[in-house]
């Protein structure tokens, strides 16, 4: 194995770390490195929310900068501060990809496009893209690994694969030091209470129904946040610039059998499951072999019932961070609502 990198010392960038991933990531990075300086470039979109950072805000070695990826001036500016930069800026609900896919292509692809353009131009050293394992698509059996073909069905993770693409291009074409990860379905504290475990329990707790798309077999693999961010940590050091890793937990299940676990945790009844009009394009299944990161050192920590034991204790002690969300967003009504009443 090459010698490690590193990170101790580095200013790092972080991308979109005011959501969910990139708030427990600076977390993570600021509790275990305490010589290490970060810059959090995020514009505040929606799904932004400072409060997730409200603990590190006066912590001499974290900087906020409220700003869009695509401002290609700041991101020139902000470049020549940092040796390293971990991005994570993007759209990310598939339902709002499917109403309107136009802020993931400008978001997603063209916002990746200029910080990819940045790094040309800079002495930075490590560029850790975070892509997504959605980006090869949907498969009944089996598992993707690197090097497969990727194929992508919603909007949202066609617009991930372009910015995965171009980010594989830019260490291709100019050599620049790219490393992509593609992480499976992230959940814990801080995520954004449209997805579906925190859609599902905040919901519950507020004793409104859990809409489960269509029969509820679908399966996601369920990485616990903190054992992604180790993978991220680890990827940093020993990674290989120019390759992409997967990430999952080898912890697949069906959302029927999640949805239940949720409403058993909470002791409230199971009528409060809805079955609901299935997603559009909804992919069936996501698996990757892990067996590459897996080889570098790292394997997930968290076993699944007791991390999902210990999120849904998180939404319920932290009740006023998620009313918050909600109360500001009249978009809670339900997505699926939304599309077919357009298609009428
Ligand atoms: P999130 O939606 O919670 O957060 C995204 C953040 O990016 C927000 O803070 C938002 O304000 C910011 N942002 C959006 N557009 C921006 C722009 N133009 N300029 C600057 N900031 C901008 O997302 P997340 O769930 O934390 O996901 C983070 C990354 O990880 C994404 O790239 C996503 O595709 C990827 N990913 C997520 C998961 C998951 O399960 N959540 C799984 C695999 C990969
Ligand atoms: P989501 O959290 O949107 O992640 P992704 O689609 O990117 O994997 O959804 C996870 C799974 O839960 C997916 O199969 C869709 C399903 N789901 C529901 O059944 N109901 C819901 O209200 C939501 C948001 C998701």
């Amino acid at each position: 194995m090459a010698e490690e990198r590193r990170i101790e010392d580095l200013t790092l960038l972080v991308t979109g770390g005011a959501g969910f991933i990139g708030s427990n990531f600076i977390h993570y990075m600021l509790d275990h490195y305490p010589r290490c300086k970060i810059i959090n470039l995020d514009k505040l979109t929606y799904a932004g929310n400072l409060d997730n950072l409200k603990d590190v805000e006066k912590d001499p070695r974290y900087e906020f900068i409220q700003g869009d990826i695509r401002d290609r001036e700041l991101v020139r500016n902000i470049f020549k501060r940092v040796q390293g930069v971990v991005h994570f800026a993007a759209e990310t609900h598939v339902d709002r990809s499917i109403l309107d896919a136009g802020e993931f292509v400008l978001t997603d692809v063209y916002g990746t496009f200029v910080l990819l353009e940045a790094l040309k131009n800079s002495d930075i050293k490590l560029f850790i893209h975070v892509s997504t394992d959605e980006v090869y698509g949907s498969r009944d059996k089996g598992y993707f690994k690197e090097d497969d073909p990727l194929c992508p069905s919603s909007p949202y993770a066609a617009s991930k694969v372009g910015a995965d693409r171009m980010a594989y291009a830019y260490w291709v074409t100019y050599g620049l030091p790219i490393i992509i990860l593609r992480p499976s379905n992230n959940f814990g504290p801080y995520q954004y209470p449209e997805k579906f475990i925190p859609l599902f329990v905040t919901n519950a707790l507020e004793g409104k129904n859990l809409p489960l798309y269509g029969k509820g077999t679908n399966v996601r693999d369920w990485l616990y946040v903190e054992d992604n961010c180790r993978a991220i940590e680890l990827v940093m050091r020993r990674g290989k610039v120019g390759e992409a890793y997967n990430v999952g937990a080898n912890n697949e299940v069906q959302n029927i059998t999640i949805a239940e676990r949720i409403v058993d945790l909470l002791e409230k009844h199971k009528s409060l499951i809805k079955f609901v009009p299935d997603r559009l394009g909804h992919d069936k299944r996501y698996a990757v072999d892990c067996r590459k990161i897996h080889a570098l050192g790292w394997k997930p920590e968290k076993e699944f019932d007791k991390a999902l034991a210990s999120t849904v204790r998180w939404y319920q002690e932290n009740t006023d961070w998620w009313q918050k969300i909600k109360e500001k967003s009249k978009e809670f009504k339900s997505f699926y609502e939304e599309y077919y009443r357009d298609r009428k």
